[in-house]
């Protein structure tokens, strides 16, 4: 449905994104996931064919954006980082307007309308003026502009910027109930939110993609992912002799009574630890296995550390 190969943008001399590589199909939900400035926004621009790419190509069901940017706009919903609002127009007003620009058949554009106000629960502050809104109900109309014209794909430049977490919840559960009815891509700095509602993840960062995967096989990706915290009296020779376990990864000295020993994936390595804590009689105080969780995997690839 998009597929992207090579892409790079220089704004001059800076590099944006330096030759990306991505394919996403019908009905997923994608997360561009990257700290400020990773590159996420421009490659949104490109992707909806307000911006051309500096080399490489992207295509949106079949059509180059830069040479038929007209369908693939046609596909598109885009809400930009700055929701393009018409502050001085009403809620349906300006919808109509959005849908008539969009070309939605003229008898179908009522109902198109009535579909986006209901979707984004605005039906009660249609007639109001848009300058008139709160942010969370800005953001809303600005969604609801993506919306109107029922495209393939929705694509959303951080949705939930600047909004408070009520009003981000909402947006949340918003984009949930659009999973489904059409391809999704998000972008956002915030982990959390993809994974409450996206299905895959692209991790952006510094204008590469530094991981591309579900959720759960990011996760999985951490080679090495479980984590036991041991806390005993005395710990000093006992994490020298974990080292040498089949299976543990590292060992890593916290205080004279708590390291962490990081494993390969298998729980009957965490029986073998608790046995040689308790052999040693280094007095066993806790055992604690954690999982990595997508933070991890994120923080690793984007920060180059982790837990
Ligand atoms: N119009 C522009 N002119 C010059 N540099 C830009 C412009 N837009 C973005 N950049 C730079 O390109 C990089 C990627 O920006 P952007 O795509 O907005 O990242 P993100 O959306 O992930 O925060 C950043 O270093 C940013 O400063
Ligand atoms: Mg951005």
């Amino acid at each position: 449905m998009i597929e992207v190969h090579q892409l790079c943008k220089n704004y001059g001399e800076r590099k944006a994104i330096t030759n990306l590589n991505f394919k996403i199909e019908k009905g997923d939900v994608v997360g561009f996931l990257g700290p400020n400035g990773a590159g996420k926004s421009t490659t949104m621009k490109i992707i909806t064919g307000f911006m051309a790419p500096s080399s490489g190509e992207a295509r949106v069901s079949g059509y180059d954006v830069f040479e038929n940017p007209i369908e693939v706009k046609r596909r598109i919903g885009y809400l930009p980082e700055t929701p393009p609002l018409y502050t001085d127009m009403k809620v349906q007003d300006y919808l109509r307007f959005v849908a008539e620009l969009k070309q939605v058949d003229k008898n179908k554009v009522a109902a198109y309308v009535d579909r986006a106000l209901e979707k984004t629960q605005l039906t009660s502050v249609r007639n109001r003026l848009i300058q008139n809104l709160s942010k969370g109900f800005k953001q809303r109309v600005g969604i609801a502009q993506a919306l109107v014209s029922d495209p393939e794909i929705l694509i959303m430049d951080e949705p939930t910027v600047g909004l408070d977490p009520k009003q981000v919840a909402e947006i949340r559960d918003l984009i949930k109930e659009l999973r489904g009815e059409h391809t999704i891509i998000l972008s956002t700095h915030i982990l959390p939110e993809v994974q409450a509602v996206c299905n895959k993840v692209i991790i952006i960062h510094q204008g590469q993609i530094v991981a591309q995967d579900s959720i759960e096989g990011l996760e999985k990706m951490n080679k090495g992912s479980l984590v036991v915290s041991v806390k005993t009296r005395n710990a000093s020779s006992l994490a020298e002799s974990l080292k040498s376990f089949d299976g543990v990864v590292s060992v890593e000295k916290i205080s004279d009574m708590h390291f962490k020993v990081q494993l390969k994936e298998q729980d009957e390595l965490i029986e073998k630890i608790a046995s040689e804590v308790i052999r040693s009689g280094a007095g066993l105080l806790e055992l604690l296995p954690t999982r990595a969780n997508l933070e991890d995997v994120f923080l690793k690839l984007t920060y180059g550390q982790g837990s």
